[in-house]
């Protein structure tokens, strides 16, 4: 009998292509992020799926449906999955690293971009006709050259990141669990615990999976440690920062911007960010180009397909 295998959203073709040579496959489409009963019922017949990050894959969700063999993972994070209760359950977890490590540290730099040179106060002064002539003094910014960058996580995207870091002139900070000489190498970086990383950076740039460990570490005390004239950058996980702390400060001018693609309680983004014109606000784009978001539709479908065929998977986050 053909496994059946849901996808919990419209994936790009691939997915489905790749699946359908030896799988039933069905697609659920929703507009909204999805709850827990709409996972349990759509994923009632699955003997695979494919999900994406906004799915509350939860111990409750897993053990709903006892042909469930795996999860694979529309993302390289995998915060929304209850990976303890897969182990136990015996089901396999897999993610799409790699992928998208180039989209996302270029979505990085758009964001260091468009706040340090302050381009949608700009944009909005062209269609506001408020733009009456260039003017010495006019929506000045601060430049990336002979400043410091300080990347939390020194994964493929900090790495990435570090690099174009470089090629902007910039010097290279990083905090991470563990050393990485091939930075340090590579883009004269250091490595340093956080509060001296907070504290010396002109931007602050988060690339750290969102762990028990990490929820929260930007927060309130590190935010009072950060240069006034510096930058927070958030393309990894929301919850990273305490977000009610970093509106705060941006208010206060206790620091000079912040770029997100991410946020605490997705879509949701918290109401005092949103007046504030020194941050600037995207809907969760880091991996969104076609090219990289068909790869990871298709590194899904192959792990899926892989896991279900042969009981290994080349992606698997668990079980390791
Ligand atoms: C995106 O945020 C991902 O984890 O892939």
């Amino acid at each position: 009998m053909k496994h059946t295998v849901v996808l919990t959203a419209a994936m790009p073709d691939i997915a489905t292509a790749i699946l359908s040579r030896e799988c039933d496959v069905l697609t659920h489409i929703s507009d909204d992020p999805r709850t827990e009963e709409e996972l349990i019922d759509i994923l009632s017949d699955a003997d695979g799926a494919i999900t994406i990050l906004t799915d509350p894959v939860t111990r409750r969700v897993l053990s709903s449906n006892p042909n469930l063999r795996i999860v694979a993972n529309c993302a390289v994070g995998t915060d929304n999955i209850d990976l303890a209760a897969a182990g136990e359950l015996g089901i396999a977890v897999s993610n799409t690293p790699g992928v998208l490590t180039d989209a996302t540290a270029d979505l990085t730099f758009a964001l260091i971009l468009a706040v340090t040179r302050r381009i949608l106060e700009g944009d909005a002064m062209i269609r506001n006709e408020e733009f009456s002539g260039w003017q010495p003094l006019m929506l000045l910014g601060s430049e990336l050259r002979e400043s410091r960058i300080g990347i939390v996580g020194m994964g493929r995207i900090g790495y990435a990141v570090a690099q174009r870091a470089r090629a902007f002139g910039m010097s290279v900070g990083y905090h991470s669990r563990s050393a990485h000489p091939e930075t340090e190498q590579a883009h004269g970086s250091i490595r340093l615990a956080l509060d001296a990383l907070v504290e010396t950076s002109d931007i602050v740039s988060l690339h750290a999976p969102l762990t028990t460990d990490t929820a929260g570490m930007i927060d309130s005390r590190a935010l009072a440690l950060m240069k006034p004239s510096a930058f927070l950058i958030n393309t990894a996980r929301g919850a990273l920062v305490d977000e009610e702390a970093l509106a705060v400060a941006l208010e206060n001018g206790r620091l000079r911007g912040a770029g997100l693609d991410v946020y605490q309680h997705e879509p949701r983004v918290h109401a005092r960010l949103l007046p504030l014109s020194n941050v600037v606000l995207l809907p969760h784009l880091g991996s969104a180009t076609e090219r990289t978001r068909d790869a990871m539709a298709r590194i899904a479908a192959t792990n899926v397909l892989s896991w279900l065929g042969t009981g290994r998977a080349p992606n698997l986050v668990a079980p390791k």
